[in-house]
């Protein structure tokens, strides 16, 4: 993906801004990459990742920040979409000075851009960043920050989830429904626990032992399988991806016996064209940047001083934009992810324009 692009188009108008930062003393190497301000200033996290080469860090920064853009804008924020990401492996490199001297060039840059945790960064690290900026989220609670951004996340994967089943069998309830939950992390856990107060029956699995322990113990109702092979092709209504991304590729959805996709895992899709054959199999795919959002209302939630019934509240709508999201892709005859792409871009197009309007 190139920065520049000469499309009028929002949705492949290329970046505004893209940053290197260099401290050498530190050993950070930084770019922050800021696609869209229509919304309002550009917020995603900082991903922290030992990169093969420094393209490969533009590359995912670039196609990162493009997707925060429309995350932020179907989650109703008025917020653009930005990401950054520091080159280099946090077990080695990562140190007090290189944070702050991080946090000083997202200073720079004035409220453009809003940071957040993301791989390899996390709440402390935005404490850390916060001695030297004003504009990070996702900041300890102690330090005014909204805390652990997990919880909102699988409540609003629970709405999106019950907006879809709704869309299939014409309830929202999950009651009586089994849920195959992939990745028994941080959000798998909290939805785990909305599905079951649901009265949804739950299969999952974790490749970590201590993960499946927690469910014997916590939930020794859920029924634990092999692998996420098993998961899928267990006969479940609906699959909750919650560990890694690429999870419905050319041999995942083939063999998927769900018809429903929801969950928090980012970017699922492993290459376009796989929403296409999802529909052609008469899956119902909840978009993942949709009903993954609660994460960031709940950092987002910050930037006005953090309240949890607020940021919940939003993230509650998360049920309301799956649901037009569905209705859209039925009324234009497309895939659900090409309605969610529609009606972000129709957002930036139509609020980003009423910047035109001066205010003196
Ligand atoms: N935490 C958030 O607020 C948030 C927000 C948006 C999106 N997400 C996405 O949701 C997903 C889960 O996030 P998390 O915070 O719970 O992460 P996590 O690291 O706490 O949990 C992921 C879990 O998946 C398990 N796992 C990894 N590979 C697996 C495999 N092949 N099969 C089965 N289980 C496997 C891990 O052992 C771990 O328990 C990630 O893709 C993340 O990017 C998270």
């Amino acid at each position: 993906m190139g920065v520049f692009a000469s499309s009028d188009d929002p949705g492949s108008s290329g970046h505004e801004q893209v940053v290197f930062c260099q401290d050498k003393q530190t050993g950070l190497r930084a770019i922050i990459a800021i696609y869209s301000t229509a919304l309002g200033p550009a917020l995603g996290g900082t991903r922290f990742y030992p990169y093969a080469s420094e393209a490969e860090a533009l590359a995912d920064v670039l196609d990162l920040s493009r997707g925060m853009a429309y995350k932020n804008a179907l989650a109703g924020l008025d917020l653009g979409g930005g990401k950054a990401v520091i080159w280099g492996d946090p077990e080695r490199i990562k140190s007090e000075a290189l944070l702050r001297a991080y946090g000083r060039f997202v200073e720079s840059l004035h409220g453009r851009y809003y940071t957040a945790c993301d791989v390899g960064t996390y709440v402390a690290d935005m404490d850390v960043i916060s001695r030297e900026t004003r504009f990070v989220t996702g900041r300890s609670v102690a330090h005014g920050g909204a805390g652990d951004s997990s919880v909102l996340t699988a409540w609003g994967v629970y709405q999106g989830m019950r907006a879809a089943a709704e869309h299939v069998w014409g309830t929202p309830s999950l009651a009586g429904r089994t849920v195959g939950v992939a990745g028994l992390g941080k959000v798998g856990r909290h939805l785990t626990g909305h599905l079951i107060d649901d009265g949804a029956r739950v299969v999952a699995t974790d490749v970590n032992p201590q993960a499946r322990e927690w469910a014997r113990q916590t939930y020794p109702q859920v029924e634990l399988v092999a692998d996420a092979t098993a998961l899928i092709t267990a006969d479940i209504d609906v699959y909750a991806p919650c560990a890694l991304g690429g999870a419905l590729n050319d041999d995942t959805v083939p063999a998927l016996r769900a018809k429903v996709v929801a969950g928090a895992a980012n970017n699922q899709l492993a290459h376009p064209g796989i929403e296409k054959l999802l529909a052609e199999r008469d899956v119902l795919y909840a978009p993942d940047y949709v009903v993954n959002a609660g994460g960031v209302i709940q950092v987002a939630d910050e930037i006005e001083g953090f309240n949890f019934e607020r940021a919940k509240l939003r993230a509650t709508r998360i049920y309301d934009t799956t649901r037009e999201i569905l209705q859209l892709a039925d009324a234009e005859g497309v895939p659900p992810a090409e309605a969610a792409d529609r009606l972000a871009e129709r957002r930036m197009a139509d609020v980003g324009r009423l910047r035109t309007i001066l205010l003196p």
